[in-house]
């Protein structure tokens, strides 16, 4: 090789460069730990493509390598990816994926969907209309590997819609929309594809935020929990045995608290599952060393709260953290996957944002906040939705509050160390 050539591959290795994680990961205790044996700490964000386009968000604006390469510049590690089953639905029902400018229309109606797609695809050149969903995902998943960030993929709902309304369909075991058996067939496909094809896909969440549905589905129990969410572990555990396989409990994942305990998981009495009970027991699961727990955590403690943090991490603790500390029967990882509010320069200044560093600083774990997002192709019916609570701007080429990132994701990321 001649000397200038060595050089420019040098330079070419050295901008490429970030560390890159050593795969597959799997748990010891308290840690996830890296191949090596070293322990990693998921820091990331979450970057949703789960809404009604099912396309990773923010395409029309960016470029994927830039949005991974600003993830990279917020000194984050992973990406809490999400999808919705129907997009999977969606290729078992036609025998194939469906292509950008067919998820666009249906999404968007066919006046906006031209104009967004020469947008994707004016920053995205490698696409054409025909590219499907899929394909996007594996260009997103390829890029966050080349950047040495780490793919966490998130089944985020049923119905690809903006989650979670009471009685949206997308909430409990058998509501509406939420077909276990398609969920599980949903989850094998995903795995496989993204264990095959997607160089640092670590992880999955089997399902984002379970809540009782009230009037419709299965009983709404732990026992219900229990069987259903072992199925689908096991499903994934077949086709990706490397991966990761992270549990988030009920009331919207806000609670963990029976599973490193080893508390009896009940069902309902006078109902289908009056009268069963079943234990998670991570040692005896064929998935054993892939178990993480994770927890959402929101500004929604229920008490007005003014006072010193100490009630706060209370509470917050009791939903699962014992498992970090060996103050349980089970000593397991556990991720806080979503957390977050309003980047607006002011938010940041409330007790909850404190609060969570603090308990960050004494209890050292995982996170994911939420969100990356500037804007949506489609939220909640309105085109071109702007994300108050994203990391960057609505055109996402900027951070939206640098004051914001300095005093909550910075202060974080510091805690965590
Ligand atoms: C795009 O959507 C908006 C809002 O639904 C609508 O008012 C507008 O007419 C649409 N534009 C085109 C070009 O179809």
């Amino acid at each position: 090789m001649h000397w200038t050539a060595f050089l420019i591959t040098g330079l070419t290795a050295t901008v490429a460069a970030s560390s890159k994680p050593a795969l597959p990961f799997s748990t010891s205790g308290r840690n996830i730990v890296d191949h090596d044996g070293h322990a990693f700490l998921y820091h990331g964000t979450n970057w949703p493509g789960h809404l009604e386009a099912m396309i990773p968000e923010g395409l029309q604006y960016s470029s994927i390598h830039d949005i991974v390469q600003k993830i990279r510049g917020f000194g984050l590690n992973s990406v809490r990816l999400t999808y919705a089953t129907q997009m999977v639905d969606e290729i078992y029902a036609k025998g194939h994926d469906t292509s950008l400018a067919d998820s666009l229309t249906t999404a968007l109606g066919a006046g906006n969907a031209t104009k967004v797609l020469g947008q994707i695809l004016s920053h995205n050149p490698q696409f054409t209309a025909k590219t499907t969903r899929l394909q996007v995902y594996d260009a997103v998943a390829t890029e966050l590997a080349k950047q040495g960030i780490v793919t966490h993929l998130d089944n985020h709902v049923s119905k690809a819609v903006w989650c979670c309304l009471p009685g949206d369909g997308n909430g409990w075991f058998g509501e509406r929309y939420f077909n276990v058996d398609q969920w599980i067939r949903g989850w094998r496909y995903m795995a496989e594809h993204a264990s095959a094809n997607w160089p640092t896909f670590a992880s999955v969440g089997l399902r984002n935020e379970v809540r009782n549905a009230i009037l419709e589905g299965e009983p709404y129990d732990w026992y219900t929990w229990y069987i259903h969410m072992t199925a689908a572990a096991a499903a994934v555990h077949d086709v990706a045995p490397d991966a990761l396989i992270f549990f988030g409990g009920l009331s919207s994942s806000t609670d963990d608290s029976p599973l490193p305990q080893g508390w009896p998981l009940l069902g309902t009495p006078l109902t289908s599952t009056g009268g069963k009970v079943a234990y998670f027991n991570p040692d005896v699961l064929p998935y054993q060393k892939k178990i993480v727990l994770e927890i959402h955590k929101y500004d929604s403690f229920v008490i007005p709260y003014n006072g010193p943090c100490s009630l706060w991490k209370w509470d917050f603790y009791g939903k699962g953290f014992a498992a970090l500390d060996g103050d349980a029967k089970y000593t397991l990882p556990i991720v806080l996957s979503e957390y977050g509010f309003a980047q607006d320069g002011e938010y940041y200044k409330k007790k909850y944002n404190h609060c969570m560093i603090e308990f960050m600083q004494e209890h050292k774990f995982g996170f994911m906040q939420w969100a990356l997002q500037g804007s949506y192709y489609l939220r909640q019916g309105t085109i071109d939705s702007d994300e108050s609570w994203g990391l960057l701007d609505h055109s996402w080429t900027g951070t939206r509050s640098v004051a914001t990132v300095q005093n909550s994701l910075n202060l974080m990321l510091a805690a965590q160390k």
